[in-house]
């Protein structure tokens, strides 16, 4: 399973990337304006650091709703480095821009998708990731999860490339569950990541182990 961050913040994704565990990074226009990021030339570099500080891809949202202008923002976005993956809305001209840029070797993402119909017509678009919103749907007292589970049976039942990147992931057990499910990526933040490093037993036993240790010498 992939891990990619879901921030705009550069210390946050540092810190992951230094964990060694990183595959990637997603990002969207309420996360840049959370770090203060405005303006096209700022928004546009700082997609430019955040690819200098990782490894994989990185997702950059278009703004423009009208293919036309998700064409020409999109190429302006993948051109700033070839790790830089397109953001694309899942709306009627979203879905031709998907295929515009599959059909140009683009790398796409296909955001807020909230069921399976939706995902389907992202994979038949030939969208590189789809990204199902698990903990928007659970805010609706609808299960996010389940969703996953539904996208994962319809991609395999015709062995669609298009990855399942579980998106609004919000916490640990998310991340646990969208493992057991298949999700092939799931994109959620830092403490979530580190959520799964927690174990009291984990601690009890290390400290055991040292005073033993300690003891011992
Ligand atoms: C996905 O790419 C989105 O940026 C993100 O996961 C949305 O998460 P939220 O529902 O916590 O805002």
């Amino acid at each position: 399973m992939k891990f990619f961050i879901d921030t705009a913040n550069l210390d946050q994704i540092r810190e992951a990337q230094s964990l060694g565990v990183l595959d990637g990074v997603t990002t969207n226009p309420s996360l840049m304006a959370k770090e203060g990021i405005t303006g096209q030339n700022n928004i546009i570099q700082h997609y430019i650091d955040i690819c200098e500080i990782v490894d994989g891809d990185v997702s950059a949202e278009v703004i423009a709703v009208d293919f036309d202008g998700m064409v020409k923002e999109g190429n302006n976005l993948a051109s700033l480095h070839p790790q830089i993956v397109v953001k694309i809305p899942m709306i009627e001209d979203g879905i031709k821009a998907l295929k515009y840029f599959s059909d140009n070797g683009i790398k796409t993402n296909c955001t807020l998708v909230f069921s399976s119909g939706q995902a389907l017509l992202a994979a038949k678009a030939g969208a590189s990731y789809v990204s199902p919103f698990i903990g928007r749907l659970d805010d609706n007292s609808t299960d996010g999860l389940n969703l996953i589970e539904e996208i994962r049976l319809v991609y395999d039942n015709y062995a669609y490339q298009t990855e399942i990147l579980a998106a609004s992931v919000r916490h640990t057990m998310h991340i646990v569950n969208c493992a057991k499910i298949g999700a092939d990526v799931m994109t959620g933040p830092l403490s979530a990541i580190k959520g799964l490093l927690n174990h009291p037993l984990t601690d009890i036993g290390l400290a055991k182990f040292l005073s033993d240790h300690k003891k011992g010498n």
